[in-house]
C-alpha cells in the first residue's frame, strides 16, 4: 500500500470486535481470543504506521464492558497491565506519542501514574497512539460538560472539544469496526460526527494489513462533503 499521509487520512481509529467469537469458533475459552487480539493489535497499528497515517485509536475497554464476568474483565486488565510493561519497554523503538483516553480514575494510582508517565515521556513524537480505556462517549462528554461547568466557561463546540479526552487530536477520518457488528458501541460519540465507517465481517484476530488496505482504499473512494456540495479531499491543518 502506497503512503496515506497527506490524503487527507490522517486518522484511523478501530473497534477491535470479534475477540470472543473467535475463540468460540475454535472451541476456546474467550480468553485466547483477546490474547490473540492483543499482538493483534500491536501488529496493526505498526503497519499503520509504515504506511503513513499519523494518528491511530483503538477501543480497548468500554463503560460497559465492566458488565462482563468478572474473569473475562480480569483476562482483558491483564493483557492491558502487560501492554504497559512492553510499551514501557520499547517507548523510544515504538516512537509513538501515547494516548490513553477514558475515564481512569476508576483504576488504581499506580497503573495511572504508570499512564501519565508514559504519555510525558513519549509527548515528542509525531505519530500517535490512543488507547480508549474504560471509555464511553457519552461519559466522556458529560465529564466535559462538568468540567467546563465547574470552571463557568461558556459551552461552544470549541470548547467542547477541547474538555473532551482527545483534546489535540484530530477526528477519526475512517472509523473501522471489525466481526461485522454496525453500529459504534458509544465509542467517540462527538467525534465521529463526520467519520467515514467502513465494517468488515474478519474478527479482530484475524485481522490483516490487507483489510486494513481495503479500508483505506475504501475511504479514498468515499466523497466527502461535510455537508457542503463538493468533495472535499482534505480539510487537514496539519
Ligand atoms: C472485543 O471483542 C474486545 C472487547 C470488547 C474488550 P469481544 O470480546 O467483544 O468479542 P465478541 O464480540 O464477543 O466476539
Ligand atoms: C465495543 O465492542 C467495545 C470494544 C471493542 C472495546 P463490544 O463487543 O463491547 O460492543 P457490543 O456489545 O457488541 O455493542
Ligand atoms: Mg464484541
Amino acid at each position: 500500500m502506497r503512503l496515506v499521509s497527506s490524503g487527507g487520512l490522517r486518522h484511523i481509529a478501530f473497534i477491535m470486535d470479534g475477540n470472543g467469537r473467535w475463540a468460540e469458533r475454535r472451541g476456546l475459552p474467550r480468553r485466547f481470543g483477546h490474547s490473540h487480539g492483543a499482538s493483534k493489535f500491536k501488529e496493526i497499528v505498526r503497519y499503520c504506521g509504515d504506511i503513513g497515517i499519523r494518528y491511530v485509536t483503538v477501543y480497548a475497554f468500554s463503560t460497559e464492558n465492566w458488565s462482563r464476568p468478572e474473569a473475562e474483565v480480569d483476562t482483558i486488565m491483564g493483557l492491558l497491565s502487560d501492554y504497559l510493561d512492553d510499551c514501557e519497554k520499547t517507548a523510544e523503538k515504538d516512537s509513538l506519542r501515547m494516548r490513553f483516553i477514558g475515564d481512569l480514575s476508576r483504576f488504581d494510582d499506580g497503573f495511572r501514574s504508570r499512564v501519565k508517565s508514559l504519555e510525558a515521556r513519549t509527548s515528542g513524537y509525531r505519530n500517535s497512539l490512543t488507547v480508549a480505556l474504560n471509555y464511553g462517549g457519552r461519559d466522556e462528554i458529560v465529564r466535559a460538560c462538568r468540567e467546563l461547568s465547574e470552571s463557568g466557561r461558556e459551552i461552544t463546540e470549541d470548547s467542547l472539544g477541547d474538555a473532551l479526552d482527545t483534546s489535540g487530536i484530530p477526528d477519526p477520518d475512517l472509523i473501522v469496526r471489525t466481526a461485522g457488528e454496525m453500529r459504534l458501541s458509544n465509542f467517540l460519540m462527538w467525534q465521529s460526527a463526520y467519520s467515514e465507517l467502513y465494517f468488515t465481517d474478519t474478527l479482530w484476530p484475524d485481522m490483516t494489513p490487507a483489510e486494513v488496505d481495503r479500508a483505506v482504499a475504501d475511504f479514498f473512494s468515499r466523497g466527502r462533503r461535510f455537508g457542503g456540495v463538493k468533495n472535499i479531499k482534505d480539510r487537514s491543518d496539519g
